[in-house]
């Protein structure tokens, strides 16, 4: 597509009105006018200097926000939960664009999560033809052993295939207490994957942490503390999913 023009729904989503899903509804019920003018087309173009308006209201383009967050564990990685647990939107009740978390962790893993307004962003870094190396620190119940890392790095196989090749590194090791503490570098996101990975070869994950995702880390950041990212990073990053290099 022309990128100097989007779709009409996108335009109104992207604004932070509504839904893809919703605005498309509310084109199609007539709801939309575009330079004064009704339009019901659902994949209507509209410029920049587009002048577009839902129920009356003049639509704003709205500027792009990347936020580098540092999730606690216990903290849900979605815009709401009907259990009514916290979720990491909470943390950012005080910002006024809708922001929702890019990819996931899992309730009990903490670390380094992006979370932005931008959806193409957003599409670009969870695609899975795009291999952003993401790096975690587990505590395990065992003492993993040298075959066991080199599996690892070679692909193991689980419920949902072989994974890719890892990156792992032995930080420390208690024979007595029988934990080990490992850097593991994955370049997917399946769900609950390193925990898996480990699982499969018998060990318990008792800690898991994200600590890098690319070239980003929780370096100055606190549990529960976010910053903006810079847009040297976010170009960085974007760079990183289309070229597989920084
Ligand atoms: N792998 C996991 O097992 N959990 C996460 O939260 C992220 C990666």
């Amino acid at each position: 597509m022309n990128k100097a023009t989007e779709r009409l729904q996108k335009r109104i989503a992207n604004s932070g009105y509504t839904s893809r899903r919703k605005a498309e509804t509310l084109i199609a019920d007539g709801k939309v006018k575009v330079n004064g003018e009704i339009v019901t087309e659902l994949g209507t173009k509209v410029k920049a200097s587009d002048m577009v308006e839902v129920e009356g209201v003049k639509i704003e383009q709205e500027d792009k926000l990347y936020i580098l967050f540092y999730k606690p564990t216990q903290v849900i990685t979605s815009v709401s939960d009907d259990r009514g647990r916290t979720v990491v939107t909470d943390y950012f009740k005080d910002i006024e664009t809708r922001i929702y978390p890019v990819g996931r962790l899992d309730y009990d893993t903490s670390g380094l999560l992006i979370l932005t307004n931008d959806g193409d962003f957003t599409n670009l870094i969870t695609h899975p033809s795009y291999k952003i190396p993401k790096k975690y620190v587990a505590k395990l119940n065992g003492y993993l052993m040298r075959e066991e890392v080199k599996a690892l790095e070679k692909g193991i196989q689980l419920d949902d295939g072989w994974t890719q090749p890892a990156q792992v590194k032995i930080k420390r090791q208690d024979k007595q207490k029988e934990t080990t503490l490992v850097e593991i570098t994955i370049h997917e996101g399946r769900n609950r994957q390193v925990r898996r990975m480990f699982e499969h070869l018998g060990y318990k994950v008792n800690k898991l942490q994200r600590i890098q995702v690319g070239p980003l880390t929780l370096k100055g950041l606190n549990a529960g503390e976010g910053r903006v990212m810079t847009p040297h990073e976010v170009k960085t990053l974007r760079h990183l999913a289309e070229h597989g290099k920084y």
